[in-house]
């Protein structure tokens, strides 16, 4: 059985996975808006894998005896400047979820729930790796610039995504 306060807070992270899957598709439909279709598509892929993650909450809270709540999701965002700008608001939506899975890492510690920190084990190992990747296209991003040729590489490049 779950603890009260560590049943809330995995409800907290599913909404907070459902938010991001949100935000990812608002990337998306600019993206397309913008004829970028491969950026686009990166962002779907985001957007699913998102969906994914607050699934493994729901899954999860229903097999620890839990009950699964769902809370309100705000409007996402809906306009950028450029591309850059729109993958920087990406890396930083990592971080911010990094930083809640640490709280809910903390939290779980402090209740010596030890089932709950193996499964919250997955979502650290995880967050490495999103970060790492939408750092890289920041990065090479911030190479091209606008210039014209890189960008239509990058849509390429990112369009190449599978999932
Ligand atoms: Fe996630
Ligand atoms: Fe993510």
């Amino acid at each position: 059985m779950l603890k009260a306060n560590v049943q809330e807070a995995l409800n907290k992270q599913l909404n907070q996975e459902i938010e991001s899957s949100y935000i990812y598709l608002s990337m998306a439909a600019w993206l397309e808006g913008k004829n970028f279709r491969g950026m686009a598509r990166w962002m779907r892929v985001q957007a699913m894998e998102e969906w994914k993650h607050a699934m493994k909450f729901f899954d999860y809270v229903i097999e620890r005896g839990g009950k699964v709540q769902l809370f309100d999701i705000a409007a996402p965002k809906s306009e950028w400047a450029n591309v850059q700008d729109i993958f920087a608001d990406s890396h930083k939506h990592e971080m911010k979820i990094t930083g809640l899975i640490y709280g809910l890492a903390k939290l779980v510690d402090g209740e010596a729930d030890y089932a709950t920190q193996v499964f919250l084990q997955w979502f650290v190992t995880e967050q490495v790796e999103e970060e790492a990747s939408v750092e890289q296209v920041v990065a090479k991003l911030k190479l091209v610039g606008d210039g014209h040729v890189g960008l239509l590489f990058m849509d390429a490049e990112l369009g190449k995504r599978a999932g």
